[in-house]
């Protein structure tokens, strides 16, 4: 089939590659003309696992395009996927104006006869399908469209076997002919397609991501307890998440979510709840346990280390989490800049995210280093930030070697105590004695 997808960020780009992959043609479209050059002579804009391959191959077979004209995106392709941000704004609540645009512009090159699928895949609030109808067609009044909702799940770091094979597609439509075009394009995932209306399918994305992080603030807060009666969180969560009901899924304690998705995302529920007049506290809760993972781990950095003022302090990890070169909303950098703030000496070392935390200057005043024991020369503390599966093959005994003082600050719990323990360092982490 022939599919045009407009945005070509993260979820555009990962799911036009995958599209292609099965066999569809597929054309991406980016107001970003630098962009679109870029896709073009074969440079991929982000890093993630395997979508270098997959957008080489597929330019290659000539099943994958990239444009800067939405009418040339919507001309040839019956189904037209908006794939574009949604921040969030200072309230929490989400900017849709990229949506907005895009449902105006493509309003503007809809021909007489042409009918289309528009399909929203773009992270939105509950309603946002029939708001694009109705904008559609207000500066289109004869366009012959349908609208559907279709959520992504995809992680990054792991976007492309995500897509490729997925727990479930959700399509909310209340076209049958638009869904059946939708079950078509997915058909070849072999997939299971869960089929709602709109509104359902919209609500699914928001009420997933909150459940996921709600998991993770729940395992956080019985980290708060195990630390205070001296029991394994590591091992409460293998007790609990082997009940299938449970899952021992996202049930690893830390200092806390981060990244694009959910801190927006949560706000964004609670925000679009608000709305509806039904106030979800519980999120607010999440929330709040989240901050607190952050502040309880520098707390204990401060009382191991006193004063962090000219203190050397290296950082292993930049990202929000391993496998990414995404630094957004990282908890990582956010302790950075809360060492520094207290005049800390930072060295800092991450295996994929210094250049976009050098280009967008997230830690000024840190110092960027090659590899993860020039990060910890000297240091009189190292602190595990994001749990890259690099940092686990260090060579411990060099490490201790080059640390002025053998302390390490664990908040992935990603080095066994045991092991670092026996080589003489002082060791703390989340919720594990
Ligand atoms: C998340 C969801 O997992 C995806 O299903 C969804 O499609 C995506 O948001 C989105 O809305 O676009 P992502 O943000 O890529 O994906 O990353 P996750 O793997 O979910 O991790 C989010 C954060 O939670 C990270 O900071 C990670 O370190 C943290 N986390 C995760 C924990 O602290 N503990 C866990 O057990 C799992």
């Amino acid at each position: 089939m022939k599919i045009c997808i407009i945005g070509s960020g993260y979820v555009g780009l990962v799911s036009g590659a995958c599209f292609a992959e099965v066999g569809h043609n597929v054309i991406c479209v980016d107001n970003d003309q630098r962009k679109v050059d870029m896709l073009k002579s074969g440079a991929i804009p982000i890093y993630e696992p395997g979508l270098e391959d997959l957008v080489h191959q597929n330019v290659a077979a000539k099943k994958l395009h990239f444009t800067a004209s939405i009418e040339e995106g919507v001309d040839g392709s019956e189904v037209v996927f908006i794939a574009v941000p949604t921040p969030p704004q200072p309230d929490g609540s989400v900017d849709l104006s990229y949506i907005e645009r895009v449902a105006r512009e493509i309003a503007g090159v809809l021909k007489p006869g042409q009918y289309r699928v528009v399909v929203d895949k773009s992270t939105v609030p509950v309603k946002t399908g029939e708001k694009v109808a109705d904008t559609i067609r207000r500066y289109n009044p004869t366009a012959e469209f349908d609208v559907v909702s279709n959520p992504e799940f995809l992680r990054e770091g792991c976007a492309v076997p995500d897509l490729m094979k997925p727990d479930r597609i959700v399509v909310g439509g209340n076209s049958e002919r638009a869904v059946a075009l939708m079950q078509k394009i997915y058909e070849p995932f072999m997939a299971p397609v869960l089929v709602t209306d709109i509104n359902s399918a919209e609500l699914i994305k928001h009420a997933a991501n909150s459940f996921l992080a709600l998991k993770i603030s729940y395992i956080n807060a019985v980290a708060q307890i195990c630390e205070a009666s001296g029991a394994d969180v590591e091992k409460v969560a293998d007790g609990i998440g082997a009940d299938k009901r449970i899952g021992r899924n996202f049930l690893n304690a830390g200092i806390g979510y981060g990244g694009s998705c959910f801190p927006k995302d949560i706000a964004a529920f609670i925000a679009i709840a608000d709305d509806l007049g039904v106030p979800f506290t519980l999120l607010k809760e999440v929330q709040h346990i989240n901050r607190t993972q952050r502040d309880r781990f520098l707390a204990k950095i401060r009382a191991a280390l006193w004063v962090l003022r000219e203190k050397r302090i290296a950082v292993w990890g930049l990202t929000f989490k391993p496998d990414t070169d995404d630094v957004r909303t990282s908890v990582a950098v956010d302790v950075v800049n809360d060492l520094l703030a207290e005049k800390a000496i930072v060295s800092v070392y991450d295996p994929k995210g210094m250049e976009k935390a050098q280009e967008y200057k997230l830690v000024e005043g840190a110092k960027f280093t090659e590899s993860a024991l020039e990060a910890a020369e000297g240091a009189e503390a190292l602190i595990v930030a994001t749990e890259w599966k690099e940092f686990t093959k260090v060579d411990l005994e060099e490490l201790k070697k080059r640390m002025h003082t053998p302390l390490i600050f664990d908040g992935r719990n990603l080095l066994d105590p045991v092991t670092v323990r026996n080589l003489g360092f002082t060791y703390v982490s989340i919720g594990r004695a």
